[in-house]
């Protein structure tokens, strides 16, 4: 009889172990202490795929079948009332199953905007708001962490998942994940903020070595984490799959306990990627808490290296106290039982509008945007104006959406109608093309081709009948990317020849006529611009803008909405410009490097540009570069005036007044830069201290802003000394519209150096 009652309690869920010491109830250290070896060593893993007989596989079965679709959960013990946290991707919306066995109903997700879209807002208001919208939808659905935001900087354009993360400027994806998490996390579910760190690149990421000085690691590829831990409290931290200066990083007891936790004061807990690593002791040691998924000769180490010794007990008991502190913080464990209903109309909204911020007007000659109301219809080229408009990047950052609204409905949901010419080419072309292509489904591939159709070039009498049926032209193109996989520089970074072709003929024969031309880039980052940029009249990059992409470009063409975003990355003159352009995989590898044993880029990456990644490269060394980090032109026009640095206690306060000058309303990014006065350190020309977005300021109205930044962030890391270190002098305070259009300059006395040691690595 008690057997059955066991049984069935399980079954049910109901804890027959009262007696024990249980979760919530119990002091922590009294709930782990009553464990039994096997059950701790359980704890440390993840419980999906793990196969190992412990735990609760009734539990387990329930949760993973309550939320199909999610990447990993935690284990359960029943007996001590331990629920399973669910956890699941991603940065763009949260990752489930949209369909599930035995029931009609659906469970799509909202695909916001990509990352990259929201760092190009530079309004951590809206950050703040797309993160409450997703952070709801994990909670409805059930879930329990969201395993977002990506952060890892953006060092070279070609990374695969460049799309996932933010900048390549520490400040913008630190301060932006900050806003992002705290939204998630205002619904009472959890964050993970990811890939930590180093993992700038995809090819071989789960074994390459990424060799990077002390001081880049501090003041850019740690920085970003820092702000995030500082600014956040994330609720979990993923640690990434490469190794960094020799070690994995779930590995490396510096990274996570020495620097995350000891010296950030981080306090929640640290999983690793999924299969990252290979030794689970180390991992332990480390203080990586919770490996994923979890794997059952791993979960053998563990519990032999506690039995044999070799693993403190303590380790593990700390480790778990970690996970059982998020777990007790759960919708899940705190009862909670989702409605599967979010509401999806209210986001799709929201996703329709903070799209429209990221976007980033490049060029805009000749009044070419936007559109005038008298317009009569818009020839539309290219592929990714229509079915194969890329609202977000493959695999896991990926979302099962219930529809994306591509350009050509955008268009048709604006009132703007399209040219029959053109529209019909297109049709018989992509249609015609995708019959063919029969593996091509979005949701169900992790990883994409940077296009899957090749571009067409339409013949010019094509082109001429559109010039003479339309008053306008726009060319969207297209690239997408994905998790595993590098881009490439011919034919993804630079233009194919269909591509080039169908610029050159649309512009002239469009410009011959007397009309304009419009590109759209819907790409997942930065282009080769600088050989074409001169030929359209305008170029608006709509990044990879969310299923409502459509929808949202049409609201800038259209003017209804004034672009505001600028790029949080550099787009180079040509790829060779990029500071890490022989220090990354490229198809030139074996041609620079040769093959060797242990391969240049692939099997270890040198970091060897150090701090001079992006704009601290260019603005330093004085290089052109196509479109400067930071840039992005509006509808209107602003003047900056009456600069005013101070200190107010430790702060550094510069305060500015932007006025709209132009004859639409609009918002402005004010960003200030610091330039360091000569010291012992090399540094860069320019380095982001602060920024902020007005309010929509009607024409010819003002707004003082401030832009505040701590005196701290004045200094570098000087290595030698394992020391931050701002040295005594003047620093020029430079605000302006981008790091190459500074507005105003002042400056701010450091009247005694200001210093902080370190423990060293
Ligand atoms: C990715 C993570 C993701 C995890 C779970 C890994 O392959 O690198 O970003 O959260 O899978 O899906």
């Amino acid at each position: 009889m008690k057997k059955v009652v066991l049984f069935f309690g399980i079954l049910v869920g109901i804890n027959t172990h009262a007696q024990l010491p249980q979760l919530g109830k119990a002091q922590l250290k009294d709930v782990i202490s009553a464990m039994t070896m096997e059950e701790k060593a359980r704890m440390v893993f993840g419980a999906s795929t793990s196969g190992i007989d412990n735990s609760s596989p009734v539990l387990l079965k329930q949760a993973l079948k309550s939320v199909p679709g999610v990447a990993g959960v935690t284990a359960p013990i029943p007996r001590f009332g331990i629920t399973p946290a669910l956890l699941a991707d991603g940065p763009a919306g949260l990752r489930i199953e949209s369909k599930r066995a035995n029931t009609d109903a659906t469970f799509y997700c909202t695909n916001f905007p990509v990352a990259t879209v929201l760092a190009s807002t530079w309004n951590k208001d809206l950050v703040q708001n797309v993160g409450e919208a997703m952070g709801n939808e994990t909670f409805e659905y059930g879930a329990d962490v969201l395993l977002a935001p990506g952060l890892n900087i953006h060092r070279n354009p070609l990374c695969g998942r460049n799309f996932e993360y933010y900048s390549e400027d520490p400040l913008l994806a630190g301060k932006t994940a900050a806003a992002f998490v705290r939204g998630v996390q205002s619904q009472g579910v959890g964050t993970a903020i990811k890939h930590f760190a180093c993992n700038n690149q995809e090819t071989n990421r789960m074994n390459t070595n990424a060799i990077v000085s002390q001081r880049a690691l501090r003041e850019l590829y740690l920085k970003n984490f820092e702000i995030a831990v500082k600014e956040s409290n994330p609720w979990t931290v993923m640690t990434s799959y490469n190794k960094l200066n020799g070690r994995y990083t779930s590995e490396t007891p510096e990274l996570i306990n020495t620097i995350l936790r000891d010296e950030w004061g981080f306090k929640g807990m640290v999983m690793s990627d999924w299969h990252a690593g290979t030794n689970p002791v180390d991992q332990m040691l480390a203080g990586n808490d919770l490996l994923e998924p979890g794997k059952k000769a791993d979960y053998d180490t563990v519990l032999n290296g506690m039995k044999s010794g070799k693993l403190p007990v303590s380790v593990v008991e700390n480790n778990i106290e970690h996970i059982l502190e998020m777990v007790q913080k759960t919708p899940r464990f705190n009862g909670h039982i989702p409605t599967n209903k979010p509401d999806l109309k209210a986001h799709a909204l929201i996703t329709r509008q903070s799209a429209t911020e990221g976007l980033v007007l490049l060029k805009n000659e000749r009044s070419a945007l936007p559109l005038k109301s008298s317009l009569k219809n818009v020839a539309l080229f290219g592929v990714y104006s229509y079915d194969l408009f890329v609202a977000g990047g493959s695999g896991s950052g990926q979302v099962n959406k219930a529809y994306t609204v591509n350009l050509q409905q955008g268009f048709s949901n604006g009132n703007i109608p399209l040219e029959p010419n053109a529209l019909a080419m297109y049709s018989k072309y992509i249609g015609d093309s995708m019959a063919t292509i029969t593996n091509y489904n979005t949701t169900k591939l992790w990883h994409l081709p940077p296009y899957v159709l090749t571009e067409m070039a339409p013949s010019e009498s094509d082109v001429k009948t559109s010039a003479t049926n339309s008053d306008l032209a726009i060319i969207t193109l297209g690239r997408n990317s994905g998790e595993g996989f590098d881009r490439k520089i011919k034919y993804d970074y630079e233009l194919t020849d269909n591509e080039k072709k169908l610029l050159i003929n649309v512009c002239d024969v469009f410009h011959k006529a007397g009309k304009k031309v419009v590109v759209i880039l819907n790409i997942c980052g930065p282009l080769e611009t600088a050989s074409w940029k001169n030929l359209p009249d305008a170029i608006l990059v709509a990044w990879q803008p969310g299923q409502e992409g459509g929808n949202s470009i049409v609201d800038v063409l259209k003017g209804k909405e004034n672009p505001s975003g600028k790029l949080p990355m550099t787009f180079s003159i040509k790829y060779e410009d990029e500071p890490s352009a022989k220090n990354f995989p490229s198809e030139y590898t074996d041609e620079l490097y040769g093959k060797t044993d242990k391969k240049r880029n692939i099997d270890y990456i040198n970091y060897e540009e150090r701090i001079y990644v992006g704009y601290r490269h260019y603005s330093t060394i004085g290089k052109p570069v196509s479109y400067p980090f930071g840039f992005g032109l509006s509808y209107t026009s602003f003047k900056y005036g009456n600069l005013k640095v101070t200190a107010q206690g430790e702060d550094i306060v510069a305060s500015v007044t932007i006025s709209n000058t132009g004859k639409v309303a609009g918002k402005e990014v004010a960003e200030l830069y610091i330039t360091a006065p000569k010291g012992k350190l090399d540094k860069p020309k320019y380095e982001l201290k602060a920024f902020t977005k007005t309010k929509l300021l009607q024409p010819a109205e003002s707004q003082t802003v401030e832009l505040v930044f701590h005196k701290s962030e004045l200094a570098s890391f000087d290595e030698s000394l394992s020391s931050w270190v701002a040295d005594a002098g003047n620093y020029t305070i430079s605000v302006g519209a981008s790091v190459a259009d500074i507005r105003s300059k002042g400056v701010y006395n450091l009247s005694e150096k200001w210093e902080k040691k370190v423990k060293g690595w």
